[in-house]
């Protein structure tokens, strides 16, 4: 499969999403920093040395609804490598994975869709390796950790992203050919979201409640005080205590 090296890009969603039309699946967009790194909800990624940034190209051929539990499929393959190195890595809906209850890696899913049918899913990654805390901005820096830090020694990052790179093609093998409730239930075992209390921000709301269960395609399913069920498909999670 392709692999394509940058030392600097804007953001490898970016470079992946404008070649991927004529690109094989598995193709690899990997940079040593982003320039523009791109979080979800049009938050700003940051990038330096020492972090995995890369962008997987798919092709997985679905509908486009069914496209996000790839970012469940992404954040298992992660969360399970993590786990293989002796740390507790948990997954926080839809798609941070958090050592300790802090963000070690994300996740950002963008897909190009004909009537429904999908040309191609970029599978955005960023994973906080070997970077030092204070590589981190202030401001992320509280609720941000990295695996040199949890592990207190440098990663290789190329054995890593080899094992990485192996899961995940485990995953996607098994997403493609069983039923999905296989990945779905692994990844409720390795989540830490539901049974919780959580405030979930979109663009147009708050929704407040517990979060009892995920629909198969990745929706959080909240139970509200007044008891009535919502399903949320996109949002910002946070844990309310
Ligand atoms: C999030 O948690 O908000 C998602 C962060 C996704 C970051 C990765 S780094 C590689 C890829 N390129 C980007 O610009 N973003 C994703």
């Amino acid at each position: 499969k392709k692999i394509h090296y940058f030392e600097e890009v804007s953001s490898t969603n970016s470079v992946a999403k404008e070649i991927a039309a004529s690109e094989e699946e598995g193709a690899l967009v990997i940079a040593e920093i982003q320039k523009g790194g791109r979080g979800r909800m049009g938050r700003e990624w940051v990038s330096p040395h020492g972090g995995i940034w890369m962008s997987v190209i798919l092709k997985p051929g679905i509908p486009l609804r069914h496209a996000s539990r790839l970012t469940l499929v992404a954040g298992l393959a992660v969360a399970n490598v993590i786990r293989d190195m002796g740390l507790d890595a948990r997954i926080k809906w839809p798609n941070d994975v958090r050592i300790n209850g802090k963000k070690v890696c994300g996740i950002l899913t963008e897909a190009k869709a004909e009537v429904d049918r999908v040309d191609y899913v970029v599978l955005g990654i960023g994973i906080n390796v070997n970077m030092d805390l204070k590589d981190i901005p202030e401001s992320f820096r509280a609720g941000s950790t990295t695996l040199k830090v949890e592990l207190g020694k440098h990663i290789r990052r190329v054995s890593f992203l080899q094992d990485f790179l192996f899961e995940l093609e485990q995953q996607y093998i098994s997403f493609k050919t069983q039923p999905f409730s296989h990945i779905l239930n692994d990844w409720l075992a390795l989540s830490d979201t539901i049974g919780r209390e959580v405030k979930v921000t979109t663009p147009s709301r708050i929704i407040e409640g517990r979060a009892v269960g995920v629909t198969p395609d990745g929706a959080l399913i909240i139970r509200k005080a007044d008891n009535t069920k919502e399903e949320i498909i996109a949002g910002r999670c946070i844990y309310a205590r």
